[in-house]
């Protein structure tokens, strides 16, 4: 059994050092996660004592490196169930679908083509399709949400016809914190004859996801949401849809070749699409950050996440200044108002009580139209959060009227 509390102390930002006036409560883990010190000591470590290029030095030290680099890949191979060879390096969940778009969507769809997506996307999965269509000019359709702001395989089936190409979508959404089975949309979405494009970056965190088992065609996550570092991400794709694909970037690294007449020659995937000098510690920090995750276990974590979130629901539920907006979701994600006061006040005031919260439209601005509010709260959970955080957090919620408290904390 894993002591969720006994892991608190591998986080710096939990054990007290912070100079605030209540103990820090974060619950902005949707935005970013906390990151423990077996992750900074291994991004340490390469920068102390074997810093050096990746691919590219013919010394021990640069062996190592490399070595250290590709078992990285090796690992996110296995996280994910995938091939070493369909792991691409990117700075993130963001770069990863940019990646996509203009590497695959621009190169192999026409003006008569369509892409789905819907209003529950944040815009990293929004705005690369909306650059493609203004080029190519094909279509965006939505599918819609039902009235929770699920998305279901019955609307996914409505919104499909003979000219969607591409399905993007995110596997766990980032406002309301729903999550599809990836594995029944990836079906229904190959029977159409477009491609699946999972936006992983809530979901890859959280649970166990399996892209061969899935089918999934692209899958993009962030190390930084994931206890790994800022600025390194994963892109995943079918090695021959990889293959097929331009890179988005040029550089030292990625050609085989090049010559006078202009010619370039490319590497083979991964390494076309990983053009520069790489983000090694970040890698390095990924790799720690996944050998933490898995040492605790995905299934742990995913049971941990559901029961803090049903804990919080239960006491939000029972005071009635309070507006929950997906008090179903499978997700840590907790997606709320105070009745009456605007968001940015709410998380004002959470932050007096040392409650770290993000308040706004969350990068899923489309969203708000459905929700039909300016603005939400949102308290997002990971693992390391506890029972007492939340009962910290309700007892917060309670005071959300009142502002002038925000001063007196
Ligand atoms: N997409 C990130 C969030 O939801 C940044 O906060």
């Amino acid at each position: 059994m894993v002591d969720f509390n006994e892991l608190r102390k591998d986080f710096p930002m939990l054990n007290g050092k912070i100079m605030q006036k209540h103990p820090l409560v974060y619950f902005d883990n949707a935005a970013t996660s906390l990151k423990p010190y077996q992750v900074i000591n291994a991004e340490m470590d390469y920068y102390c004592n074997y810093c050096a290029n990746e691919h590219r030095g013919d010394y021990d030290i640069a062996h190592r490196v490399d070595v250290e680099y590709e078992n990285v890949r090796n690992k996110v191979a296995k996280f994910i169930n995938c091939e070493s060879r369909e792991v691409v390096f990117t700075s993130g969940a963001s770069m990863s679908l940019n990646m996509v778009a203009h590497g695959y969507a621009l190169q192999n769809l026409t003006a008569d083509d369509e892409i789905l997506i819907t209003d529950a996307e944040h815009a990293s999965n929004v705005l690369p399709w909306f650059k493609v269509a203004e080029t190519i000019h094909c279509k965006i359709g939505y599918i819609d949400l039902d009235k929770e702001g699920r998305v279901t395989i019955e609307n996914l089936k409505k919104a499909l016809n003979p000219h969607v190409k591409i399905v993007a979508l995110a596997q766990v959404t980032n406002v309301l914190g729903y999550s599809i089975d990836i594995k029944e949309f990836a079906k229904v979405i190959h029977q159409n004859g477009a491609i699946f494009v999972v936006d992983g970056a809530q979901s890859v965190p959280h649970m166990k996801v399996d892209v061969k088992d899935a089918d999934i065609d692209f899958l993009a996550f962030s190390g930084h949401k994931m206890c790994g570092p800022t600025g390194i991400g994963v892109l995943y794709g079918k090695y021959d849809l990889l293959d097929k694909m331009d890179p988005l970037m040029t550089g030292g690294g990625m050609n085989t070749r090049f010559d006078t007449c202009g010619y370039i020659g490319y590497q083979y995937p991964p390494l076309k699409f990983e053009a520069g000098t790489q983000n090694i510690a970040g890698v390095i920090g990924l790799g720690a950050a996944i050998d933490y995750l898995e040492k605790i276990g995905m299934d742990n974590i995913e049971k941990r996440e559901k029961e803090l979130k049903e804990y919080a629901i239960s006491k939000l539920s029972k005071l009635d200044n309070i507006i929950v907006y997906n008090a179903t979701s499978e997700s840590g994600i907790i997606a709320f108002n105070v009745k009456d006061v605007f968001a940015q006040d709410t998380a004002t005031l959470l932050n007096s009580y040392g409650v770290a919260v993000r308040s706004g439209n969350h990068c899923a601005k489309i969203l708000n139209e459905f929700l039909k509010t300016d603005a939400t709260v949102r308290a997002s959970l990971y693992f390391y959060n506890t029972f007492e955080e939340i009962d910290a957090f309700v007892e917060a919620c309670k005071k959300g009227g009142d502002f002038l408290d925000a001063y007196f904390n």
